[in-house]
């Protein structure tokens, strides 16, 4: 074969082979976003079945990257209007993740977190009016978030509630100084989990209507 021709003919191959690739790499994109309806299975949604509330820790100290990765997630939380109305306060210091026990013995603080992580409304940038009030689902998103981010990277954590109960929104107000505007939704205590409860399997289909009631 003259050299010229075998170029050519290598060449319009390599086109047709190009295209191959490229429709085979689209197929397998496509087949690998595509999630079967039943038996799921990806990291994402394996951690969020198997989160579960960890309240014993074992005292380690929460390393300061890992704290800034919890607190990213809660901060990609949706928000009404986008107006990401939360703050978030960082507890590290011993002395008053103890007063936090102390006073609240509900929030586990007493039960050797390696911090305690205050999810907060910021009122200040609240929607205006009577739709201010979205503000706790806005930070209950970024709790959950936050918990979710806890368990993928090995830590415990639970959701201990303050609000709506004032008089502990007025308890952790005053231990943490917190300002009028900044009102806290629960307390998380963070830590190396002590203990290895179990996830609660809540699935119910009597939840769920279709359509209608
Ligand atoms: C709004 C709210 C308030 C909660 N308050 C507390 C609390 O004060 N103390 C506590 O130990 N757990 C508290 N929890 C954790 C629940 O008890 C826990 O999520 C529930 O029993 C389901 O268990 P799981 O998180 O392991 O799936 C609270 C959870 C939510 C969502």
């Amino acid at each position: 074969m003259h050299i010229s021709k075998f170029y050519s003919t290598f060449a319009e191959n390599f086109q047709s082979m190009k295209k191959i690739f490229f429709i085979i790499a689209v197929a397998i994109s496509v087949a690998s976003c595509q999630q079967p309806q039943k038996n799921m299975k990806n990291e994402v949604f394996d951690n969020l079945m198997s989160r579960v509330s960890v309240r014993e820790f074992t005292g380690e100290k929460i390393a300061a990257d890992q704290i800034d990765s919890l607190l990213r997630a809660a901060m990609a939380a949706p928000s009404a209007l986008n107006k990401q109305p939360w703050a978030f306060i960082v507890v590290t210091e011993d002395s008053l993740i103890a007063r936090l026990g102390e006073a609240l013995p509900n929030s586990r603080c007493s039960n050797h977190p390696g911090c305690a992580i205050i999810p907060c409304g910021d009122l200040s940038k609240a929607i205006e009016g009577e739709l201010g009030a979205f503000w706790v689902n806005d930070v209950s998103a970024a709790t959950e978030n936050l918990l979710l981010a806890a368990h993928s990277m090995g830590l415990g954590a639970v959701w201990t509630g303050l609000h709506p109960d004032m008089q502990r929104v007025k308890t952790v107000q005053d231990i943490l100084g917190l300002p009028e505007h900044i009102i806290s939704l629960c307390v998380v205590p963070v830590g190396v989990p002590a203990e290895q409860p179990a996830a609660k399997d809540k699935y119910n289909a009597a939840n769920i209507h279709h359509n209608v009631w």
